[in-house]
Order: structure tokens, then sequence, then C-alpha cells
């Protein structure tokens, strides 16, 4: 077995070579956009879209309330930042492998980005943070047993001069996390826009289970999602700044537990028959409307963390 992978960069790159033009084609900061977020690319200005479709070693990506596309353009006055957005990405539960799920994000690397902005919906497992809460994560859980074997890294090395065990204690940018705070201070945006917590990652497609939601709480994490992780981890080894802005979109349902042992005793003593009551659950639907009705302050304080972090 080769130590290192063989993944088509020159093809994808001279695709993007013909299709985009040079002001474009060295993005300062990459933008991934989570379910739902896709909008966020309409704060770009002269966009270039390029199908995920024309792009060697680029899956599709599948969900609904993702696009399959990367767009090029600039934000902010004057001559603009220039920036590339992936509308859509790649998870492993839609069948993806690891490689693929993160061969987007290496992509930026070779086009010369160096500050990444990630963003995602997730399920809150936190009560002082409700559906609408936009949470700046500080670090994430995504122990590989729990996660099943999925971590980004696992195979060859993408280049011999990655180091083969990457340290992630410092997965997540201090200046850009700055950046975001400031950001929501000079929007004018009350306090409890943005707060900051720890993001569980798991694999999906199912969501948690009671037990899984209280397990993951008790484990120290404050949101819970399907994604990001695996591009994280990838964008550390190739050496970019990370930021993950997590929007929360409902809340993970920790009922307390109910004995239906004792519930059918006191109906055999009563005679009074046991109540069904229904269990809240969550929904994509749900998940893409809560993250519809936050996409321009999501769009705000992305632009204004690109403005002041590129000066
Ligand atoms: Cl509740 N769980 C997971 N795993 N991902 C989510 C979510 C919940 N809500 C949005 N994304």
């Amino acid at each position: 077995m080769s130590t290192t992978s063989s993944l088509p960069f020159a093809a994808t790159l001279d695709v993007l070579a013909t299709l985009v033009p040079e002001k474009l084609l060295k993005p300062r900061f990459g933008i991934v956009c989570g379910s739902g977020l896709s909008t966020l690319a309409s704060s770009l200005r002269d966009v270039v879209e390029v199908p995920y479709s024309s792009l060697k070693g680029f899956g599709t990506s599948t969900v609904a309330g993702h696009k399959s596309s990367l767009a090029f353009g600039l934000i902010g006055e004057g001559e603009g930042v220039p920036v590339v957005a992936m509308l859509g990405r790649f998870h492993p539960y839609e069948g993806h492998g690891m490689s693929t799920v993160v061969y987007p994000i290496r992509v930026l690397a070779r086009l010369g980005v160096k500050n990444l902005i990630i963003t995602n919906a997730s399920g809150s497992l936190n009560p002082n943070f409700p559906a609408g809460t936009i949470v700046v994560i500080q670090d994430h859980l995504a122990i590989p047993n729990l996660s099943g074997p999925l971590n980004a890294l696992l195979g060859p090395q993408t280049s011999p001069d990655h180091p083969r065990f990457l340290p992630l204690s410092d997965a997540y940018s201090v200046t850009l996390r700055q950046h975001a705070f400031r950001a929501v201070h000079a929007l004018g945006l009350p306090e409890d826009t943005l707060q900051e917590g720890v993001y569980a990652w798991v694999s999906g497609p199912t969501y948690e289970t009671p037990a899984e939601g209280r397990f993951l709480r008790a484990s120290g994490a404050d949101v819970v999602g399907m994604s990001t992780v695996p591009e994280v981890v990838a964008a550390r080894e190739e050496g970019m700044e990370v930021i993950v802005l997590s929007l929360v979109t409902n809340a993970v349902v920790i009922p307390e537990y109910r004995s239906i042992k004792e519930e059918i005793r006191q109906e055999i003593l009563t005679g009074k028959p046991a109540m069904l009551k229904p269990v809240a659950t969550v929904s994509h639907e749900e998940v893409l409307s809560v993250a519809a009705t936050k996409t321009e302050i999501m769009k705000a304080i992305v632009a204004k963390i690109v403005q002041t972090a590129s000066k």
C-alpha cells in the first residue's frame, strides 16, 4: 500500500482555471454553507458558479436544502475580498467515502485559501441555547468508536508533508472566533445571538435517541450534528485557520423516562387506562425552516468576519 493517496487535484484545478476569471481564482476565504444556508452566497458580487458535476473528484450532494456547486465571488465594498463558497457538502451518510467528503476542502487549500468559515445546522443539547442560537464552536467530540471508523485522515496520507498524527488541541482559530464576537457587536446584534460551545459529531442519518442525547450532553457537548468535523480535520491538516458557526435549528428532545411498568401497575390498580403521550420529534423540514429565518444574520456575521479578518 502506498503511503500517499493519488487524488485528481491537477484535473480539478485545470477546470477551475479555465472557468473562473483571474481576479476570483485566488480566494482569501472559503465558506462552507450548511443545510438551508446556501443563500449565504447571495452576499457575493460578480459570482461565478461551477457545478460539482464538472469537477473531477467531487461527489454530488444529495440532501434537500443543499446545492451542488462552488461559488466564486467578492465580499465587501471597493475591490472586495475574493472568496469561494461551497454550496452543498458531502456527508458519510450519503455513502461518500471520507476522502470524498473532505476533497473540496483540500481543493480550497490548493487554491490558496488560508481561512475557512464553516456553517452547519445542529440540534441543541444545552437548555441555554434555544433554536435560532448561533454557536461558535470551540471544540468537538468525535470519538472514533462512537462515530464509526470515520476519521477524515484514515488511510494513505494526502501529502508526505502532513503529520501522520495531527494534533487537534488548537483546531478552532482563536483569532477568527474573536472576529466573530466583535462582528456581532459591530452589527448591533443582541449579545445572545452568538454563543460558544462544543460540537458533537455523529454519522447520522438518524437523529439521536434520548439516551444518546443524554450521553452526549453528559460528555460535554452543547450541540450535535452530522457534518463539519471531517472538514475541520482536513482543513487543519492543510494548515488553514478554521471557524465554525453552528446554527441551532431545534432542541434535542431528552424527555424524562416514564415507567410504563409503573403506569400499567396503576392502570390495573385503578381501572383507569394509562395515557399515550406523544413524544416530540425533529424533522429535516423543521431544520430547513429555522435555518431560513436566520440566513440574513448568518450572512451579515460571515461577511463581517471576512472583512475584518482580511484587513
Ligand atoms: Cl437534533 N441531531 C443531529 N445529529 N443533527 C442535527 C440535528 C439533530 N438538528 C439539526 N441537525
